[in-house]
């Protein structure tokens, strides 16, 4: 009885101890803003694993990132690896979304420092280049829309929950609080706001990720102006019209609108009477990223840039 009793517990200890956890990485790349990276590798991967990245919200953290949100359980049951990054922004724990660098592809700013932590991961597990993926709330959306924008060949797809387009908070600093845009006094033509996506990385002519919105049109910190300009810019981005091709209501949430634009390149939750705190909602993102889906068909970027936009991928 006893000795079975110490079986268990060292059974269980050592169970606990190999179990995966939120982790540091240290020195995993050029990190001109010392952004801090967190890891989650569930001990059941995926042979070549999906990467997701999750940053978190202003006056927020990567703990915080990665126990507000199902991802990780999810990554346990699905095989792929979570990437929790933190600002290093003490003062209120926002990105970096404005500075001229961070909005240029290899520019600096804290773009680069995360796209760090994407290329580190991909060599160490063995991840699957095609099929890295972005989402975000509030700041860490306005980063979502930030990477999308500027790293159009590191990522397969974005998920966006109350941000604003890409280049809206763009001013003279790290850091910069950009009210105009957050209280939705920029607007743009569709063409200008293309351009600007375009600028962050003049020599790419290559596919561009797609990409999803979800926004409140209650939204009191965000103004929902954000939404409509976002609407404008990744249609332009992606060169499909301004119309859906589909309308469904009151989905995933009474009073949420989804729209579709073109094949289903681009999809636009409104989110009627939601204010900016947002929930988010993991099974939307789950099927527009397809990270369920581990065998067959999965939705990857087109390898090496011709045609197909699916390929294999296998659990081990
Ligand atoms: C980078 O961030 C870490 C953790 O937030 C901090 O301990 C360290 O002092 C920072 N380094 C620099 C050079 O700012
Ligand atoms: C968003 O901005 C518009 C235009 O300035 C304003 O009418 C509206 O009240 C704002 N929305 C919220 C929720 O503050
Ligand atoms: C892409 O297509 C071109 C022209 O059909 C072909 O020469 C090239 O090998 C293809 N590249 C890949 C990676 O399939």
């Amino acid at each position: 009885m006893f000795v079975r009793a110490i079986i268990l517990l060292v059974a269980t200890l050592s169970a606990v101890a190999i179990a995966a956890s939120l982790r540091q990485v240290t020195n995993f790349g050029e990190n001109p803003t010392n952004v801090s990276m967190y890891i989650y590798v569930p001990d059941k991967l995926a042979m070549k694993p999906p990467i997701l990245l999750f940053p978190h919200w202003c006056h927020g953290s990567a703990q915080a990132a990665y126990s507000g949100s199902q991802y990780s359980n999810l990554a346990n049951t699905y095989g792929f690896i979570v990437i929790y990054p933190d600002s290093p922004n003490q003062e209120d724990k926002c990105w970096d979304v404005s500075s001229k660098q961070t909005l240029t592809h290899n520019g600096g700013g804290d773009s680069l420092g995360i796209v760090s932590m994407v290329r580190y991961t991909l060599d160490k597990y063995n991840g699957d280049p095609n099929r890295v993926f972005v989402s975000g709330i509030s700041s860490g959306a306005m980063m979502t829309n930030v990477l999308i924008g500027a790293y159009p060949d590191v990522f397969a797809a974005g998920s966006a929950f109350a941000g604003v387009p890409f280049g809206c908070y763009s001013g003279p600093s790290f850091n910069y609080w950009n009210a105009d845009c957050a209280e939705g006094r920029i607007t743009k033509s569709r063409e200008d706001w293309a351009a600007m996506v375009k600028t962050a990385y003049p020599s790419y002519t290559g596919w561009r990720p797609k990409m999803q919105i979800l926004h409140g049109t209650r939204d009191e910190i965000i103004n929902y102006t954000n939404y409509k300009e976002a609407v404008k810019q990744w249609t332009a981005v992606l060169g499909l019209s301004e119309l859906p091709t589909s309308t469904t209501q009151n989905t995933p949430l009474q009073g949420w609108t989804k729209y579709v634009y073109g094949e289903d390149r681009f999809q636009a939750y409104s989110a009627a009477g939601v204010p900016h705190n947002i929930p988010n909602q993991e099974s939307i993102v789950m099927a527009w990223f397809d990270l369920r889906c581990t065998t067959g068909d999965c939705f990857s970027r087109p390898g090496g840039g011709n045609g197909t936009v699916f390929r294999r991928t296998f659990m081990a």
